[in-house]
């Protein structure tokens, strides 16, 4: 029953979750492309000021921590899962080893982190966190996905998902079909249509509750590199065709990932979601990192003068994707910070 609870409450109308479960090497990249060095201090105070920021508590119903996040203070000397929790904001937390090269398989990529795992969750819990993320990734070529690059991820998937339950944790479930690549739109559909089946054939081979669990999938777009990009609409619909092909609907709620498209495009394909003329079985919300972090990010670039600054351009951002989870954004909005 917490399960659910927790699981509703992430999803709940207007809100969506910010993942800021960045590992420090993919951080250190953010970091670096703006000069900026990466310290457990600078990560620190870069997670202080998107966590402060004015204004978001209306519109975060989480945030995905990384576990070095979930043992930091503020500077007040809070700790971090403190000052979320008393903003009502759940707190959250990776569990995930990272991608790493599929042995056998060039190009494709299994997550690791299974073992152990039962213990980790059991001290992140006792820290607060209140749900957890396990991310695969899916690249397409014209040889992949091979079938069991997308089998062995889905097994581990439930695995981990499995443990998180056991543990009293929602687990985000994130399989994540990657936008590299010259593929079109067409095949990123077929492809995360069969890594979504997958991934629920093993989550009811195992058990998973469905009711207690957060998807977290790609939206169906065209590869970076394709010539023919759709349209807003075209993503939305074929999203939506995708999903409801593929996901039951005793799963509460859909958090997207925005994988590397624009800050405004993540927006508008969620806001064309939650637009559609027909009922949608799930919420249909938000769990992005780029696209609500890169306006705040390069506004601020480590300067303590621009923190306010930041804050506005996140609070603005999170807001633009409350209201598309809605159905209710619109470009104009964009401007007005
Ligand atoms: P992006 O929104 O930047 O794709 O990140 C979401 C995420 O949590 C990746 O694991």
């Amino acid at each position: 029953m917490q399960l659910e609870e927790t699981a509703r409450r992430l999803v709940a109308p207007e809100r969506g979750i910010l993942a800021a479960d960045e590992s420090s090497a993919t951080i250190g990249k953010r970091f670096e492309a703006l000069g900026l060095p990466c310290t457990v201090e600078s990560r620190r105070a870069y997670r202080e000021l998107l966590f402060s920021s004015p204004g978001i508590e209306r519109y975060l119903s989480g945030v995905i921590l990384y576990e070095e996040t979930l043992k930091q203070t503020a500077q007040s000397g809070e700790r971090f899962v403190d000052l979320l929790t008393s903003r009502e904001i759940l707190p959250g937390i990776k569990v995930d080893g990272g991608a790493k090269p599929f042995a056998g398989h060039p190009g494709e990529f299994v997550t690791e982190g299974l073992d152990g795992l039962r213990e980790r969750l059991s001290s992140y819990r006792d820290l607060g966190a209140r749900f957890t993320k396990w991310r695969a990734v899916i690249s397409i070529d014209a040889l992949r996905p091979s079938r069991c690059a997308v089998r062995s991820n889905a097994e581990a998937l439930a695995r981990y998902a499995m443990l998180a339950q056991e543990q009293g944790l929602v687990p985000i479930v994130e399989p994540e079909v990657l936008m590299e690549g010259d593929h079109d739109q067409a095949r990123c559909e077929v492809v995360t249509v069969e890594v979504l089946n997958r991934v629920f054939e093993a989550l009811h081979a195992h058990g998973a509750c469905l009711e207690g669990l957060i998807l977290k999938p790609n939206m169906v777009v065209a590869g970076k590199k394709c010539p023919a990009q759709p349209t807003v609409e075209a993503v939305a619909g074929a999203t939506l065709r995708t999903l409801a092909r593929s996901v039951p609907s005793a799963v509460p709620g859909i958090a997207f990932l925005s994988g590397g498209q624009t800050p405004e495009r993540a927006t508008a394909h969620l806001n064309a979601m939650n637009q559609s003329a027909h009922p949608l079985p799930w919420q249909v919300t938000f769990s992005f990192s780029r696209a609500l972090q890169e306006p705040p990010l390069s506004a601020w670039a480590g300067q303590t003068d621009r923190v306010a600054t930041a804050q506005k351009l996140f609070a603005h951002r999170v807001h633009l994707n409350s209201l598309a989870r809605m159905g209710r954004y619109s470009h104009e909005l964009e401007g007005a910070v």
